[in-house]
């Protein structure tokens, strides 16, 4: 484990930074995607509703259709919008430093706006391969284009993976503090979470994450590296000896480009149960239009395939990724 690691990013300041951002400014109380609570419109209807016929309460009534795990599952807060936040702090959306979900505060490269303003067709529905993305993202980070499947940013491939992995009752592996999403996705999906906590300095705690993988079994372990919130990185040995488990390892490298080391892309054409992922939003600054992507072993991607929505990735978000793509000098220069 590195830790810290020499972000340029300033990501360690960020996530200090981001407490205070959340109390001062935005007043939300989450880390970046942190499930607190989610206030469904459609909730706070319920107790108004005149409707005659409900003569028990909506809630009692549709949650008997709710699968069971779900009628018990945490609900989820989002992070404030910027517009609202703006608008409960009487301040223009400019003259606030956002921190409190990692988005680049520096937007994305002058021609993402070009492309979208002059984009053909977005009356037709996107490519469901996202062709000409995964043949960037191939040039980008080096592996071939058929291993990689794009997403509705990363948190959509989390989700996609454990759907293609997990039975009911299945457990996953995480290192917390860390992404919340792992836990919550893991919980819609039917899955229970086993937690092995990092060490104080938040190095990953690998002998105790060995014992647990062959004592308890879970089906997948989620790394993230660099690791939100606390900046430490997997180093390649505790991520040989994990990818060394019977079990699906799937490394989040979100933050990757503000490390300044190698991502582990090309890993997963050497091991079978390795899934690398990455985002466009954190490094291009595309954080509100979702584009994610993650590259697999050729023997599982054929599954993620089968089972994604058939458009998840829009036209407007693999235009604006693509052309992200075509200025690496501005991408290369918001990591100084
Ligand atoms: C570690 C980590 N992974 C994934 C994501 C989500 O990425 P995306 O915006 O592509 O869904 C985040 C967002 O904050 C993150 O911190």
């Amino acid at each position: 484990m590195i830790c810290p690691s020499p972000f340029k990013f300033h990501f360690e300041v960020a996530q200090m930074s981001l407490r205070a951002a959340n109390l001062i400014a935005a007043g939300a109380n989450s880390l970046s995607g942190t499930p607190l609570s989610f206030r469904s419109p459609s909730m706070s209807r319920v107790s108004a509703s005149a409707d005659a016929l409900t003569t028990v309460p909506l809630a009692t009534k549709g949650a008997s259709f709710i699968r069971k795990h779900l009628q018990t599952l945490a609900p989820y807060t989002p992070i404030e919008p910027f517009e609202i936040l703006s608008a409960r702090l009487g301040r223009h959306p400019k003259d606030i430093v956002k921190l409190d979900a990692n988005e680049n505060p520096y937007g994305p490269p002058p021609e993402v706006l070009e492309a979208l303003g002059s984009m053909e067709f977005p009356n037709i529905y996107p490519d469901p391969e996202s062709r000409r993305l995964r043949a960037a993202l191939a040039e980008d980070t080096g592996i071939g284009a058929e291993h990689i499947l794009v997403g509705c940013g990363a948190d959509e491939l989390i989700d996609l993976i454990m759907r293609c992995t997990l039975d009911p009752g299945d457990k996953i592996l995480d290192c917390p503090p860390t992404f919340t999403m792992y836990a919550f996705d893991a919980a819609v999906n039917g899955a229970s979470v086993i937690k092995v906590p990092r060490l104080p300095g938040f190095a990953l705690d690998v002998p105790s994450i060995v014992d647990t993988v062959r004592q308890q079994n879970p089906k997948i372990v989620f790394l993230t590296s660099p690791n939100n919130p606390d900046g430490c990185l997997v180093s390649d040995d505790e991520l040989k000896t994990i990818l060394d488990l019977p079990v699906l390892v799937v490394l989040d490298e979100a933050y990757v480009e503000f490390a300044r080391e190698p991502s582990r892309i090309n890993w997963v054409t050497n091991y079978e149960n390795l899934i690398v992922l990455r985002t466009f939003s954190k490094r291009a600054g595309l954080a509100g239009l979702r584009v994610g992507y993650g590259a697999f072993p050729l023997s599982l991607i054929e599954y993620l395939w089968r089972a994604k929505q058939p458009y998840n990735v829009s036209v407007a978000a693999e235009v604006a990724a693509c052309a992200a793509l075509t200025n690496p000098k501005y991408l290369e220069l918001m990591l100084v």
